[in-house]
């Protein structure tokens, strides 16, 4: 199959050293990525700012915000049979951004007006065709009713959710505990394990789903 992978956090910039953003290490898209590679599919990874070496032979696009990543999702997206999206997407961006470097004295840069970036898997949904979608969620309470919603909602296959009030896992670390939900409702509970083996099982899940 040919396969899009997002991974990583976005930068919305204020000015030229300032952004929001979020720890999101991209450890679970590369992990994906790789798996997906040495399973013999075609594999671009569209990825945010990480300290990650990209994974080798595989097609890497880089971008740094949002709108950067919705506009190569969009461009790949055409190339691809299917799409796994776990990048940490601001979902915020300042309306206005300083092309200098904002100074203390400027007391108007206390407050920053926000607009919304687009919802990129969203759109995604609304033109998927026979393409397959799998998102990620991370939740802190109701996770499964939030992520199943989340599923309807962008009409996606498959949603990985994972707990982020749980001590260990989640954005930085090298393990996780995630449950899978298809669109027919059925679920999948994967104990703790690491990135790279929840990245063979959900390639496993993906393979025997949506591979003809
Ligand atoms: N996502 C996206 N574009 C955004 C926000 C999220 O494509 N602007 C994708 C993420 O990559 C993920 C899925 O949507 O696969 C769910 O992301 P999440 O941040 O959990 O959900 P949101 O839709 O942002 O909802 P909320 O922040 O209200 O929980």
């Amino acid at each position: 199959m040919k396969i899009l992978v997002t991974a990583g956090p976005t930068r919305e910039y204020l000015d030229p050293v300032r952004f929001l953003s979020n720890p999101s290490s991209g450890k679970m898209g590369y992990a994906i990525a790789q798996a997906a590679q040495q399973k013999g599919h075609e594999v671009v990874l569209i990825s945010g700012p990480s300290y990650l070496q990209p994974p080798k032979e595989l097609q890497f696009v880089s971008i740094v915000s949002a709108d950067e990543m919705k506009q190569q999702v969009d461009q790949w997206f055409e190339w691809a049979d299917g799409v796994v999206m776990t990048a940490a997407v601001s979902d915020f961006k300042p309306k206005t951004r300083s092309s200098q470097k904002v100074k203390k004295q400027d007391e108007a840069a206390l407050s920053v007006e926000w607009v919304q970036n687009p919802d990129i898997l969203f759109e995604l949904g609304q033109k998927k065709g026979k393409k397959w979608l799998v998102g990620f969620a991370a939740e802190s309470k109701a996770i499964l009713e939030h992520a199943q919603q989340k599923l309807e909602n962008k009409n996606l296959d498959m949603i990985v959710v994972n707990d982020i009030s749980q001590k260990e896992g989640g954005f930085e670390s090298d393990q996780n505990q995630v449950h899978l939900i298809a669109s027919n409702g059925a679920i999948e509970d994967i104990p703790k394990m690491s990135k790279s083996q929840i990245a063979e099982k959900l390639m496993e899940k993906i393979e025997s789903k949506f591979a003809s």
